[in-house]
């Protein structure tokens, strides 16, 4: 899909897209609550006193020496923020809370299972585990400040421990979400240069045990066949002691992290004082092309942009029990679940499985139980949730004062369901938009000073100057009504530092597009390029429409139509694979594929399951298409290129349009009649 023609689908979208709906505001109570509420805030932050109103967000953080230069663009546009300061973000995520708060709880870890108890993890507790496991990281598995480790991890407790052992070494992790495929782990592994693989044998989910540990085999040795051999492989037990998986431990490589653990018990590792712009995580995302680029986070930037974000928009107190219901294999689990609440002294909540189980009131006797007062999810969860249990909120008796919508654009009606029935009209909805690429929120209501609107996702942060272009380069008025790209004008702390091994690909899909000067070394040359249409309303508020490139929002969670291509054509059977996405009223979009068989391959039932499967091998069951269609051949223009737009309006039973510029327009019809019968 080129851009034109997404920005043509997107001004089309707006047409059929909610109207813009009346405010809502804050209770007094909240207001008399919140963190920030200072309408002046939006003044500290404005361009004219950027980059230094940044000191704000880095104050919450403590030091071990402040930066010389607040942002040095020397290296446009790969951003430094606060360069020639050293921090630590375990220590600031721990040893700094422990003199007054050292009894209090962390981290909350809810297993899926209601028979098996809540553990709460205080802070010192935490402090423990963490400085055993950096131990053992450090002495038995050789690490050092620099080095890369994988981490294939579910929803437990064991983590962000993981997580936080590997930030007081100054250890770069890299963790994958959990139900992505060991092929899908052996990519980020090799690109990430990891000799280390931290995994679990089995957690829970939909009442399952799920088998895990397999995973980590089939990484391992695909990583082997593209020369990254991985020498250790951790394994945590989902019940320490006992080894819950049917596959062997392999003797030299594989070792139980609770076995080897006990070499180091009582053992303290000082923080490593680390350089602020040090790579603290790398987290893989898609895009447009099949590889997934590995984006990669300071420490010192995106730990102050998830403090800051957390405290004002999550508006996180010390005796908040907050509850995000992201994964930590994804952005909004580090940011949201482990270093901004943690950042900020908060209890934080991680829940091992699924939101529904077994019942639909799971979420909310959690809530309930653990007291939970701000809870934040996607609006995918949303909807599941008003389908399968409306009534359920109202039968416990929890409160919030806060909820968060993040991940993708939620309709209106979605929108105040959760405000009247979740939040039962006493809490404040903040509706975020961001990315992978931005360590933290982009847009967002600042909940006590801005009034919420349904569907919106409200101004640029404090800090965050959005901009519209058009496809030519041209700025759209401000609040003009007319979708267009939507970049931001300055860079920000928590902003992606670069493409892991790549910074081509960083310059040339995030800056070169409307760069004014490619030798400048001036930010204001260089608006960052989100990639997303969106309309900015005469009051500010941005609404956010949706990719305008080749990645499918499903869940909230980001696929790359070149990768799920990719993997069909690992089917022998295969000629030609396009993916397109369909709306859906639960997920958002789901992606259906069409595939194009070699000469002389019959299509069958049979085949259409073995090409799904391979999805699911390759990447993960999110990535299982809602349709696999067996087509003759695919619509393509005369130089050959498929026209994904025309197999996308199939797919959403839309009109075709114009097919006069195909190199085949009779397959169109026969095409329609396959899907559409
Ligand atoms: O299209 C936007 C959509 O999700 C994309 C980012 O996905 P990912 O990198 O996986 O990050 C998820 C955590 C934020 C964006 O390019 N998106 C995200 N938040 C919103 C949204 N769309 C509409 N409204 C939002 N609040």
């Amino acid at each position: 899909m080129t851009g034109k023609e997404a920005l043509e689908t997107s001004e089309a979208q707006i047409a059929v897209h909610w109207q813009e709906e009346e405010y809502y505001y804050p209770s007094t109570k909240f207001i008399a609550q919140a963190n920030m509420t200072d309408e002046k805030i939006y003044d500290r932050f404005s361009l004219d006193n950027f980059p230094n109103c940044y000191k704000e967000y880095a104050d919450l953080l403590d030091w071990y020496e402040y930066w010389h230069t607040i942002l040095d663009t020397s290296d446009a546009p790969c951003w430094k923020w606060f360069t020639g300061a050293k921090i630590n973000a375990s220590y600031n995520c721990i040893d700094r809370h422990l003199p007054k708060n050292k009894n209090k709880t962390a981290i909350h870890f809810v297993p899926e299972l209601e028979n098996e108890k809540v553990e709460h993890i205080t802070y010192q507790e935490l402090y423990v585990r963490v400085n055993e496991v950096a131990a053992l990281l450090q002495d038995f598995a050789g690490l050092k400040a620099g080095d890369r480790v994988t981490l294939h991890m579910p929803m437990t407790a064991e983590l962000p421990i993981t997580m936080l052992a590997c930030a007081r070494l100054g250890v770069i992790h890299s963790e994958v979400f959990g139900g992505f495929s060991g092929r899908a782990a052996a990519d980020r592994v090799v690109d990430s240069g990891s000799r280390v693989l931290i995994t679990i044998d089995s957690y829970y989910r939909g009442g399952a045990l799920i088998d895990h540990k397999e995973k980590a085999d089939i990484a391992v040795e695909a990583a082997g066949k593209e020369g990254q051999i991985v020498d250790k492989v951790l394994v945590w037990q989902r019940y320490p002691g006992k080894y819950s998986s049917s596959f062997p431990m392999i003797n030299g490589r594989d070792f139980f992290v609770n076995d080897l653990l006990k070499k180091y018990y009582g053992k303290r590792i000082e923080p490593v004082p680390m350089p602020a712009e040090a790579p603290l995580f790398l987290m893989y995302t898609s895009g447009t092309t099949g590889k997934p680029k590995g984006c990669q986070h300071s420490t010192g930037g995106f730990l102050a942009y998830a403090a800051g974000t957390s405290k004002y928009v999550q508006d996180i107190h010390p005796e908040d029990v907050y509850w995000c219901m992201a994964d930590i294999g994804w952005i909004t689990g580090h940011s949201y679940i482990v270093y901004g609440p943690l950042a900020l002294c908060a209890s934080t909540v991680i829940y091992e499985g699924v939101p529904t189980y077994p019942d639909p009131g799971r979420c909310w006797r959690i809530a309930q139980d653990l007291d939970v007062n701000i809870f934040h999810t996607a609006p995918t969860l949303i909807r599941t949730l008003r389908k399968v249990g409306p009534d359920e909120p109202a039968k416990y008796n929890y409160e919030f004062k806060h909820m968060t919508s993040v991940g993708e654009p939620i309709e209106p009606e979605v929108w105040k369901w959760y405000y009247n029935v979740v939040g039962k009209g006493k809490a404040v909805i903040v509706d975020t938009w961001w990315q992978t690429e931005t360590g933290g929120f982009l847009c967002s209501t600042l909940p006590a000073i801005k009034p919420m609107k349904p569907g919106s996702a409200g101004p640029g942060m404090p800090g965050i100057h959005p901009i519209i272009y058009d496809e030519d380069g041209n700025v759209l008025p401000e609040g003009a009504g007319k979708a267009g790209n939507i970049c931001i004008q300055n860079p920000w702390p928590g902003a992606f530092q670069t493409i892991w091994g790549n910074r081509d690909r960083y310059v040339s899909t995030y800056y070169a597009k409307y760069c004014k000067n490619k030798d400048s070394k001036d930010w204001r040359d260089w608006p960052y390029i989100s990639g997303d249409a969106a309309v900015d309303a005469p009051d500010g508020y941005y609404r956010i429409l949706g990719r305008m490139d080749d990645v499918i929002n499903v869940s909230g969670h980001r696929l790359g139509t070149k990768e799920l291509e990719s993997a069909a054509l690992t089917v022998f059977e295969v000629a030609e694979a396009a993916v397109v996405p369909v709306n859906d009223d639960i997920k958002g979009k789901v992606p259906d594929l069409y595939a194009a068989l070699k000469s002389g391959i019959l299509p069958s039932d049979e085949l259409a399951k073995k090409i799904s499967n391979a999805l699911s091998a390759e990447i993960g069951s999110i990535a299982k298409p809602r349709n696999v269609w067996l087509v003759p051949d695919m619509p393509k223009t005369r130089s050959g290129k498929i026209m994904r737009r025309v197999l996308s309006a199939i797919s959403n039973k839309k009109d075709v349009d114009d097919v006069m510029t195909l190199a085949n327009p009779e397959i169109v019809e026969v095409i329609t009649k396959i899907v559409q019968k």
